[in-house]
């Protein structure tokens, strides 16, 4: 009978070892140490052996049932944690899984008119550039060749913070902190994408309003790289037979100053609407870096010339997308904001 009881001993702990989840142990539990387990049965049989023998079977039965009770217990702990675990594992939230129910935003037109421009220049060589929106006098007009009292301030009436301090009217300060920062040292191929403020209020003009600066400084630079310049840009923007023509104008700080059109992409130069049956669009300032101005930030006119541009954000937007109010813009209506959900 102990061989018998020794090899029930042996297979159960086999079975336990091999159990593998909850319900196969609940039946190992069944098969060894319930009522009707055969250890039960051989324990019935005690009547049959000698008191002694009783004694010293009783007491191997004891011994086996309480470590077989022992060995289950602590495989049902190890189960039950191995079953949570697989739990959790298939639980797992992925946090990269796409929401289908999330809505997604869409660009809006300054920013994608700001993103393209940087990119045709980025694609040109150019480095963007940045500068501050609270600007000195002195970097906003002075080293722009627009001395106090000068009339050239009128056109751009802008917010004094003190006698010193302004919201700057326009991207060109940049021009100048770019050229002090370099100590006369070229080459410089910079654009510089931002916010300026005017005292204007209108379908067309905004109180604050996006341009984009742009100066190349080096030796033998000249009007022809300006104009192949603007071109190139122009026909990335706004189509291949984009055509671009100077007027000349006036900047304080560029001489000679040219405003730049292109040929209407709406008619392709018949004359339409749109470009007011010139079949022209004006879309820039521009113009050669003013000999004065380079001197004031450093650099050798005898060596080194430039060409600076200053582009309208919203003008190009308007244009491009047939915008016909700059306030469009800022009043986040997202009925407007949608339509760009391309770009
Ligand atoms: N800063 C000028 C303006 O705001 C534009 C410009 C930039 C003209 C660079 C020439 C060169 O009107």
């Amino acid at each position: 009978m102990k061989e018998k009881l020794q090899e029930l001993y042996s297979r159960a702990i086999t079975d336990i070892e091999q159990v593998n989840d909850f319900n196969s142990l609940q039946n190992v539990r069944n098969t060894y140490l319930s009522k009707k387990s055969e250890l039960n049965g051989l324990m019935s049989k005690m009547r049959d052996l000698s008191p002694d023998e009783r004694a010293s079977f009783g007491q191997l039965i004891n011994k086996i049932k309480s470590e077989l009770t022992e060995k289950i217990e602590n495989k049902r702990k190890e189960v039950e944690e191995k079953e949570l675990q697989e739990k959790l594992m298939k639980e797992v939230i992925d946090f990269t899984e796409p929401n289908t129910t999330f809505k997604k935003g869409s660009k809006h037109p300054f920013n994608a008119v700001v993103d393209q421009v940087c990119e045709i220049f980025i694609g040109m060589g150019y480095n963007i550039a940045e500068g501050p929106e609270v600007e000195l006098d002195h970097f906003n007009f002075e080293l722009l060749n627009v001395p106090k009292d000068h009339p050239a301030r009128d056109m751009q009436d802008t917010f004094f913070i003190d006698e010193n301090h302004l919201m700057r009217s326009q991207t060109s300060p940049v021009q100048a902190h770019v050229m002090l920062s370099k100590n006369g040292e070229g080459p410089i191929k910079i654009i510089s994408p931002g916010k300026v403020y005017r005292r204007d209020d209108d379908a067309t003009h905004s109180h604050q309003f996006g341009q984009i600066e742009g100066l190349v400084i080096d030796k033998n630079v000249n009007m022809g790289n300006l104009l192949s310049t603007l071109e190139l840009f122009a026909r990335s923007m706004f189509g291949e037979k984009r055509e671009v023509r100077m007027r000349s104008s006036y900047f304080p700080f560029t001489e000679p100053s040219v405003e730049a059109d292109i040929s209407c992409f709406e008619c392709g130069g018949k004359g339409c609407s749109l470009c007011k049956g010139t079949g022209w669009i004006e879309i820039l300032g521009a113009g050669m870096v003013h000999p004065h101005v380079l001197e004031m930030c450093g650099f050798d006119t005898k060596e080194y010339q430039g060409f600076a541009f200053g582009i309208g954000i919203e003008r190009v937007g308007m244009l491009k997308y047939g915008i016909d109010d700059i306030r469009r813009f800022y009043t986040n209506d997202i009925r407007f904001n949608k339509q760009f959900d391309k770009e």
